[in-house]
């Protein structure tokens, strides 16, 4: 008897946890609308898994539970989205483009820039180590010479756990496992008790993270020098891809470069930059047709 209750229970909290196609479509639409995300048909089994963990979190009994809660307070909204979000990164994530950055726009901008003036702007930054890596980059590049330059370092993320994990700048120390040993000892502060590493106050002191949805109006007035959005727009479709591509082309200087990630291309939009590498693009200036070198 037991044993048929039992499964009865089983049955009972499998149906609790079912995604029905209505609720899929519910989610898809919702993510969508508040995000640019678009989730489909192959994205629905990690959609299950994060639905599950924000319906255990809030200690709902079942998804519809769930679903009606977040459709009723608006504050549940950011969480689930936190949990929607991919964050994958890595420090140097895709390193041809920090080496770009050493070798030919910080020597460029050096030699030209009477404003010694750099505006980067890391937009989808995850947990921050892509900032971190082009801060690193701008500090051994440019040592003692930064000092004389106002160099800032924008990073933001439409999620807002990520974000302040970036702001904290704590990591596990595996996540530094495979980085050069001279600036890991030069960057990176480890604390043996608890198996993380800090980065350091310097580094930090570069970067302003900020929590900002790219879909919604940017505060920001730029210009930027170089924009980072890498691995963020392939979750979007192509016109908002395109309207994005057309905002950053808006925010960039002249000449200025827009480095994506390596699965995505500009489209249509490509035609208003010079491909100077894989993934990377000059903007042409739009006055003279041409590249410029200092605005
Ligand atoms: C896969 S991570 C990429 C991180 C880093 N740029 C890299 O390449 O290593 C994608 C990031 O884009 C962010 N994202 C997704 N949609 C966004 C939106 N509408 N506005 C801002 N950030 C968004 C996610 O939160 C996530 O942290």
């Amino acid at each position: 008897m037991g044993r048929i209750l039992s499964r009865a229970g089983d049955q009972s909290r499998r149906d609790e946890h079912t995604l029905s196609d209505k609720d899929f479509r519910y989610i898809c639409k919702f993510v969508y609308d508040a995000t640019g995300i678009v989730l489909d048909e192959r994205k629905r089994e990690m959609v299950y898994r994060r639905l599950m963990r924000r319906t255990r979190e809030t200690r709902l009994p079942s998804f519809k539970e769930y679903l009606n809660f977040l459709n009723s307070n608006p504050e549940e909204s950011p969480k689930f989205i936190n949990a929607i979000t991919t964050n994958l990164t890595s420090f140097f994530r895709e390193n041809h483009h920090f080496e770009f950055l050493k070798s030919t726009v910080l020597p460029e901008l050096l030699a030209q820039s009477q404003q010694r003036r750099l505006r980067i702007w890391s937009a989808g930054c995850s947990t921050g180590e892509e900032p971190y890596s082009i801060a690193i980059t701008l500090k051994e590049a440019m040592g003692n010479r930064l000092n004389s330059w106002d160099a800032k370092i924008l990073a933001t993320d439409l999620d807002s756990d990520v974000v302040a994990t970036g702001k904290a700048g704590i990591y596990k120390a595996e996540r530094i496992d495979g980085l050069d040993t001279k600036m890991i000892k030069r960057w990176f502060k480890k604390n043996p008790q608890n198996g993380r590493v800090k980065t350091a106050t310097e580094l930090g002191e570069l970067i302003t993270f900020k929590q900002l949805n790219l879909l919604e109006p940017w505060p920001m007035k730029g210009p930027f020098d170089i924009i980072f959005c890498r691995n963020v727009v392939i979750y979007f479709d192509k016109p908002t891809q395109q309207s994005l591509f057309q905002h950053y082309y808006d925010m960039l200087k002249p000449g200025g470069y827009l480095i994506i990630g390596h699965s995505e291309g500009l489209g249509e939009m490509q035609e208003k930059f010079t491909a100077m590498g894989k993934t990377i693009f000059q903007k042409i200036d739009p006055l003279s047709g041409s590249l410029s070198n200092d605005s």
